[in-house]
């Protein structure tokens, strides 16, 4: 029995020191300790032997085992070592190399203009309030004072999901849900910037464009408060220097209506494609709040008045730069934004 064993043991031994892999290493430790392995088969036919025989044989076994156990761990790392090494003398690694930089990204320019609008409102104690794309017609035309049939819905053909819901065509809804949202007759101070869509496609007009939307509702305001707001925005904006031009206009929602220009910029208002040989180009819509307005929300004519605006903030950003056509802006080329 004993030189069975051992002969067993030379034999692994031997298989053992030819294992060229892991895998083959492994291969022979089930072979030879693993539970249907051989040394493990013997030991389990220790039952049959003697009991003088048995501890004696058991101590054989148990002495073989760690052997073959220390053997495979050795070749083990032995192994590990050699391909590591193989691996460290194939690779190279061109420590010369120049690494790879992180490009630092920045604000797009509309983003950039539309910080500017918000701050300049803000230091004038305005608060932000915003409204969701997808809108009712009841918030978009019907409480502005646009019922079905008018006319004046032709000017911003719009993107209809149901008869019912549209994709806002202007943040104009913002300020009904502001009023409704407010208890009657109480001071209101908002702009709300967000995206709108119609069907437009032109150097001055996109299909997506933003806005921002102004709304001040108070005891005894008027339009001389909305003249001053507005110059003092548009000053803020793009300086002392530029022109500015109130435009008698309509609105359905506010009485009286102007529209606001400044001079063009890209021409300096000599006349060019961009102001359509005007030399002035109109940034925002504003007036009084219409008293039907104001009544269909809850508040009372008789003891508040106020202004509201829509003002084009890529039109805005057009101006400040200096760009030509609108729809560079959502080119997303970087040889464009780079240059902000
Ligand atoms: C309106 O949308 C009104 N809701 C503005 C308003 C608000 C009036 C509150 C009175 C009281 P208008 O359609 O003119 O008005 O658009 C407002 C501004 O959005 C324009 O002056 C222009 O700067 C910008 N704009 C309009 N259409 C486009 C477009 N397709 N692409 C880019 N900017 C546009
Ligand atoms: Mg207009």
């Amino acid at each position: 029995m004993e030189k069975q064993l051992n002969e067993l043991k030379q034999q692994a031994i031997g298989e053992l020191a030819l294992a060229a892999s892991a895998d083959k290493l492994n291969d022979l430790r089930v072979k030879y300790l693993g539970k249907k392995g051989s040394l493990t088969a013997v030991l389990r036919g220790l039952g049959s032997l003697t009991a003088e025989e048995r501890p004696r044989i058991g101590q054989v076994v148990n002495e073989i085992r760690n052997e073959l156990e220390q053997l495979i761990e050795s070749k083990n790392s032995q192994l590990k070592q050699a391909e590591l090494s193989a691996r460290l003398a194939s690779e190279k690694i061109d420590i010369t190399l120049p690494g790879r930089k992180n490009r630092l990204g920045h604000k797009h320019p509309l983003t950039t203009t539309l910080d500017r609008i918000k701050a300049t409102f803000m230091n004038l104690g305005f608060e932000i309030a915003d409204g969701p794309e997808v809108e009712q017609d009841y918030y978009n035309f019907e409480a502005l004072n646009l019922p079905k049939d008018h006319p004046a819905r032709d000017m911003q053909d719009s993107f209809y999901i149901t008869e019912e819901f549209l994709l806002r065509t202007h943040t104009s809804p913002v300020q009904v849900r502001t009023m409704q949202k407010s208890e009657p007759n109480q001071p209101i101070r908002i702009i709300a910037p967000g995206k709108v869509y119609r069907r437009d496609y032109d150097a001055t007009h996109s299909p997506m464009f933003q806005q921002v939307e102004g709304l001040v509702i108070d005891r005894g305001i008027s339009f001389s408060d909305l003249k001053g707001t507005l110059e003092l925005f548009i000053h803020e904006m793009f300086g002392n220097n530029v022109g500015v031009r109130f435009r008698p206009s309509f609105f359905p929602f506010t009485e009286p209506s102007a529209e606001v220009d400044i001079s063009c910029v890209i021409c300096s208002g000599s006349g060019c494609r961009v102001c359509k040989g005007t030399g002035w180009l109109e940034i925002l819509g504003s007036g009084m709040v219409h008293p039907r307005v104001l009544e269909m929300s809850n508040f009372d004519p008789q003891q508040v008045s106020g202004f509201a605006f829509g003002m084009g903030v890529e039109r805005i950003a057009m101006l400040i730069y200096g760009i030509d056509d609108l729809r560079l802006f959502y080119d997303n080329d970087l040889r464009f934004l780079r240059q902000f």
